[in-house]
């Protein structure tokens, strides 16, 4: 690579000496400010950079028809060709030669596990070869669960194009608001969330021969809680098969949870990956990616690139700045093709990932550590590897989630240098220091059954009659003030009774695939009588991405727009606001266009409202309307939400009603310049500053109406006008 400040890389030096522990010193602080300025950065992206993903898809689309036209020239009989394209790849798989072999242990024991390099075929081909074993008989179904979203689409219309058949139909999908199959699906991938909803309609998975538990390295809570269930259901159904499948990682460690289950291994293939570090920590990963990614596309020979970026927003700035180079240097460089990956991306920009890159040109894929195992793109040659994701971290001191960027794990670290070298030696960019990998990356990565909130999990265990959590068959278990604190959360919320056991309004929660908040907030629009308005506001908090579109060059008229639909009590009924008016215009694309808002953010909201509609109907919720009455409407959301309580206070700041830490009003607040003294956040998210994201204003009052067993009335005096220092800052616990 070429000289200069940034992207010089230095080779790994396995011998090398132990720095001095000044030089670690300086490191490690140089890493910490790397980190933090990144923070502040990031809090700026996401006012800054909201990038329209519809331009995004315009760039790739234009790009695509460039590529496809060489295509079509040479017409011979193009499905023929794909079809044999597709069964030769189907041969090449590391999984292949192992085929016979791997049915038969499967048909010797009801439980195994399977161990194979990432890429090697486990997630395509298992299925289909246990279809082919004759495992689909009777109209039985083989389940296999993802821990990501985007996985269990992408991989569903990766194996329905194998078979040649129609996505939905024999080969579908399932996922949180979105069902894609039909009585005909004998091959079904979902997320690891759906399995255990599934478990509340089918608690002995009648439906099922084989159940392949996936990517069980990943260790996500709902996997994890997936151990202990499907483990329990193997006693009673001797006939039901169980495959726990995952990369090299951890296979001992399931193989003794599951009774010494064998392990199958497939052998990989990996051709060797050159490791590089940079040799001073680099104070902001993405712009330092952004100048690797165009150093190797300039320096470097034709193979594609895969970024590691930590999520949406992040991919976006990414996606923004790399076009916007590549533009300036236009010819002098070739085609670069860049395409963004997420968990939210809509589904038809999936497929784009997996298109061969046209010959002569380049591809880079800008993507969350989904890339790092769930899914494999072929052709990655270069890996560029900031050395950050983002975690879900919960303090089972204060009650509090927030979404936090940190250091990934060496494990990770390995996992993705790895990618690089699945056709051909790769090089992976580590964008820090070999010091920082040795000294500052942990071995492997805290499973998320022990960093962040239980309430859902707790919630669908009691509902499946699980009672006795503290002797819960756990892979490893969670904290203990963990799970007390997500059974306290779920008393409050009216959930549990005084026994710990589910309630009547607990089973009605448990029906809503959300948050036990969430799930809450819906079940009090039919007490406050706002249903409707509160199904909206689910739908649109749902949407992860934000619905205000904000590029650069238009900001002042994005702002503007967006003011427009704020609502005086805050962003709760903004964003109900945006919804409505849309509908008005039956759901308009011209719309959103000029009104600075997402199209595809607001599609999606309604395919989540019309899924909440059939949930509410099951939880027999009559659909009402008190559109005028904003007061009900903020006191259902305060039902489901009054954990989410900050009050204003000295210094210009809020703080958690509970526990008393500083927060702030997210700047893209309808509220941000209002500061009231009582509000709701849905959600902490931290980045520089500990940020509430969508704030409503509230009044103390409320809260003793929908938790009078949370709050005692004087934790809600107004102390900050009186002059008793001591008063100020210090909230009364229980
Ligand atoms: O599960 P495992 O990591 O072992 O491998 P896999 O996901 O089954 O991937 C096997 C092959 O299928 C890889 O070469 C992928 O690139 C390919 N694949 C694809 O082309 N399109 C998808 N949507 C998923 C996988
Ligand atoms: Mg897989």
């Amino acid at each position: 690579l070429g000289k200069g400040e940034k992207g010089e890389y230095i080779e790994v030096d396995e011998n090398e000496k132990l720095p001095h522990s000044e030089q670690r010193k300086w490191e490690q602080e140089q890493i910490k400010s790397a980190f933090f300025k990144f923070g502040a950065k990031d809090a700026k992206a996401q006012d800054e950079y909201d990038l329209l993903i519809d331009e995004q898809i315009d760039f790739i689309q234009a790009i695509q028809l460039e590529g496809n036209k060489e295509q079509s020239e040479e017409q011979i009989s193009e499905y023929q060709k794909q079809r044999m394209n597709i069964e030769e790849t189907k041969k090449s798989l590391p999984v292949y030669p192992f085929r016979e072999d791997l049915i038969k242990a499967i048909k010797d024991h009801q439980i195994l596990i399977v161990e194979g390099e990432t890429g090697s075929g486990k997630t395509t081909q298992i299925p289909q070869y246990l279809h082919e074993a004759g495992f689909t008989v009777d109209s039985k179904k083989i389940g296999c669960t993802q821990p990501r979203r985007v996985a269990a689409m992408s991989v569903a219309a990766r194996v329905a194009q194998e078979m040649n058949v129609k996505l939905g139909n024999e080969v579908g999908y399932s996922i949180r608001f979105e069902d894609c199959t039909s009585d005909r699906t004998i091959i079904k991938y979902m997320t690891d969330g759906t399995l255990h909803r599934e478990f509340l309609s089918e608690p002995d998975l009648a439906s099922y021969s084989v159940m392949i538990i996936d990517e069980a390295h990943e260790r996500t809570l709902h996997t994890d809680i997936l151990f202990g269930l499907v483990k329990d259901i193997a006693r009673f159904r001797p006939d039901l098969k169980l495959l726990i499948s995952s990369a090299t990682l951890d296979a001992q460690k399931f193989s003794s949870f599951f009774d010494d289950a064998p392990i199958f291994r497939i052998p990989g293939r990996r051709f060797p990956v050159d490791i590089y570090y940079t040799k001073a920590p680099e104070a902001d990963y993405v712009d330092a990616s952004v100048v690797s990614i165009l150093q190797i596309h300039a320096t470097q020979p034709l193979g594609d690139i895969l970024v590691f970026l930590t999520g949406q927003e992040e991919i976006e700035t990414c996606v923004e700045m790399l076009q916007d180079r590549a533009k300036r240097l236009g010819k002098k460089i070739k085609e670069l093709i860049i395409l963004p990956v997420y968990a939210n991306l809509p589904s038809d920009m999936q497929a784009k990932i997996f298109d061969p890159t046209p010959p002569g040109a380049r591809k880079v894929v800008l993507a969350t550590n989904i890339a790092e195992t769930s899914l494999t793109i072929d052709n990655i040659i270069y890996v560029i590897d900031p050395g950050f994701a983002k975690q879900n971290n919960f303090n089972s001191r204060t009650g509090m989630e927030s979404l936090m960027v940190v250091p990934i794990s060496k494990a990770s670290a390995n996992q993705r240098a790895g990618r690089a070298g699945r056709v051909a030696p790769g090089k992976c960019f580590r964008l820090y220091t070999a010091w920082a990998y040795k000294y500052e990356l942990e071995d492997n990565s805290v499973p998320e059954i022990q960093r962040i909130n239980l309430g859902n999990a707790v919630l669908i265990l009691k509902a499946l009659g699980i009672n006795d959590l503290i002797h819960f068959d756990f892979l490893d278990p969670p904290p203990h003030e963990t799970l007390i604190l997500a059974l306290e959360q779920l008393y409050a919320l009216g959930a549990l009774n005084h026994h710990g056991e589910l309630t009547k309004t607990g089973r009605r929660m448990a029906e809503f695939p959300a948050d036990p908040m969430l799930a809450k907030m819906l079940l009090a629009g039919e007490k406050y009588k706002c249903s409707e308005e509160i199904v909206t506001i689910a739908a649109m908090l749902s949407v992860n991405s934000s619905v205000f579109y904000r590029p650069k060059d238009k900001i002042i008229h994005a702002d503007t727009a967006r003011k427009n639909f704020f609502h005086p009590s805050g962003d709760h009924l903004t964003l109900m606001n945006v919804y409505n008016q849309w509908a008005d215009t039956d759901h308009s694309v011209q719309w959103c266009y000029e009104n600075f808002i997402q199209y595809r953010s607001m599609k999606r909201a309604r395919d989540v409202r019309e899924q909440l509609m059939g949930l509410m109907e099951r939880v027999e919720i009559e659909m009402v309307s008190s559109i005028h009455e904003d007061v009900n409407i903020r006191k259902a959301i305060t039902a489901g939400y009054f954990y989410h309580i900050a009050k204003f206070s000295k210094g210009g700041h809020y703080k958690t009603a509970k526990h008393n830490q500083t927060v702030m009003i997210h700047p893209n607040s309808a509220l941000f310049e209002e500061l009231p003294r009582w509000v709701l956040y849905h959600e902490l998210v931290f980045t520089s500053k500990e940020f509430m994201r969508q704030v409503t204003e509230i009044e103390s009052k409320w809260l003793l109406e929908v938790a009078p067993h949370y709050y005692k009335s004087k934790e809600l005096e107004d102390s900050t006008n009186k002059k008793m220092p001591k008063k100020i800052g210090k909230i009364g616990g229980e």
